[in-house]
């Protein structure tokens, strides 16, 4: 049976929690496969608020198996808390499965990462300081600490000690911290270990496995293609890579077996951190959106920057992921505004561009090419299928897919699994 990849297609915050968990209830597996808990997906079902970092969002499902994959930093005790967070509440939730192989965020990722965000001052990258990118730098020094190691105390102990020697200089020579002693971090980290010990698996084996039988996988990116480490707007992104090529890498499974391409997409784009944003809208306008989108992040609380539909982003995307189709989330934010801009195109170095330009300092300064599109006045919340939504609204996403190249196959008009109308 074939995989399904759902990623974002802009700068994170795009929705793919909801997506996922609309489109779960057809599958037994979902697998998270890159990130860590940067990520925050909001989930609203049943009457349930949830917000989830690590667990992927099929959780809600008792008959789904989630997976944490290879190519996730987990921090355990942040995975810990959220089990106890879902047990707390009553929450039926279905199996969960932790790679023997995902690598680990230590004490001193966190720590690293907060204090070289500080030395970095303006020039700082605005990351979420949860050590996400020093744990995926020691993961390529081949210094990293993984899940199956703390099941041998030997072997923990070695290569905790191996990371400390080199991490308490850095901290203390370069940063002026204390230096870390192995001692708390090795028991504390054992602790979790036993805790976490009915989860470990071979999540390659057990994937494929489950896809020789017949079950559905779908493979679930956080944060989005443009936040890339290959792709995105480097070096403002994040330090794994969400597009749709990685995902069968992280899973430990062949690309053969993906067959759809899914890219969550907001009706208009947002963005945290620093970075190029070039259809931002720094005025009312802008406001507006953040305000009737609730654009807060779910990880840090931080204001998103918000600003218009950018096509050149999408087509980006659908090339880079080899995109099937789109749900396109959150057109009901847009309901009010008399005319809605869209980015079409952006001129930069003396010429027009229809994708993201190849070269970084022309996207820095690539201005957009809009079109406008007529704006709905009436609220889309309780609107029940895609023809019932105002034409202007039917136009709005008509106009996005031909301009994108792609179909939008779902449409999300609230947060809520139900508010989800079927465009195709
Ligand atoms: P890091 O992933 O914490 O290293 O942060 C690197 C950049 O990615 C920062 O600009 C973050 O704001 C951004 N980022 C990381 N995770 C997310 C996410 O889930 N949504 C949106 N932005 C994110």
């Amino acid at each position: 049976m074939p995989a399904t990849v759902v990623l974002g297609t802009q700068w994170g915050d795009e929705g793919k929690g909801k997506a996922v968990d609309y489109l779960a209830d057809r599958m037994d597996f979902v697998v998270r496969y890159q990130g860590g808990n940067n990520a925050g997906h909001t989930i609203i079902a049943e009457g349930r608020l949830l917000k989830l970092n690590l667990v992927p969002s099929g959780v809600l499902y008792p008959h789904i198996t989630n997976v944490i994959a290879d190519g996730v930093v987990v921090d355990p005790r942040i995975l810990l808390g959220e089990l106890d967070e879902l047990e707390a509440s009553d929450v039926q939730i279905g199996e969960l499965r932790l790679s023997l192989n995902a690598h680990l965020i230590m004490p001193y990722h966190r720590e690293l990462d907060k204090v070289a965000e500080r030395f970095l001052g303006k020039n700082a990258l605005n990351t979420t300081r949860r050590g996400i990118g020093p744990a995926y730098a020691d993961r390529a020094a081949r210094v990293g600490i993984r899940v199956q190691d703390l099941y041998d105390e030997k072997i923990f102990s070695a290569k905790l000690e191996v990371a400390l020697k080199d991490k308490n200089q850095i901290l203390a020579k370069i940063y002026n911290r204390l230096a870390m002693q192995p001692e708390q971090i090795f028991e504390d980290y054992l602790a979790f270990a036993e805790r976490l010990r009915p989860y470990v698996t071979d999540t390659s084996k057990l994937l494929y496995e489950g896809l020789a039988a017949g079950k559905h996988v779908m493979l679930e990116g956080a944060q989005g293609t443009m936040l890339d480490l290959d792709h995105g707007t480097y070096p403002f992104v994040t330090s794994s890579t969400p597009v749709a090529g990685y995902a069968a890498a992280s899973a430990g499974f062949g690309p053969r077996d993906i067959e759809r391409v899914i890219g969550v997409t907001k009706a208009y784009v947002t963005r945290v951190g620093s970075g190029p944003l070039p259809t931002e809208d720094i005025g009312p306008a802008g406001e507006r959106l953040g305000e009737r989108g609730h654009e807060f992040g779910t990880v840090t609380g931080r204001k998103r920057r918000c600003g218009w539909f950018d096509a050149c982003v999408l087509r980006f995307a659908a090339r880079v992921n080899g995109l099937t189709d789109i749900v396109l989330t959150k057109l009901d934010v847009l309901s009010g505004f008399e005319k809605l801009p869209v980015c079409v195109g952006y001129r930069a170095g003396g010429q027009t561009w229809d994708d993201v330009p190849p070269n970084q300092t022309l996207f820095h300064e690539a201005e957009p090419v809009w079109e406008e599109l007529p704006g709905w006045q009436d609220e889309i919340r309780e609107v029940e299928s895609f023809d019932d939504l105002p034409k202007e609204a039917q136009r709005y996403v008509r106009f996005l897919e031909e301009i994108g190249g792609v179909p939008v196959s779902i449409v999300g008009v609230g947060p809520v699994r139900e508010q989800s109308l079927v465009a195709s």
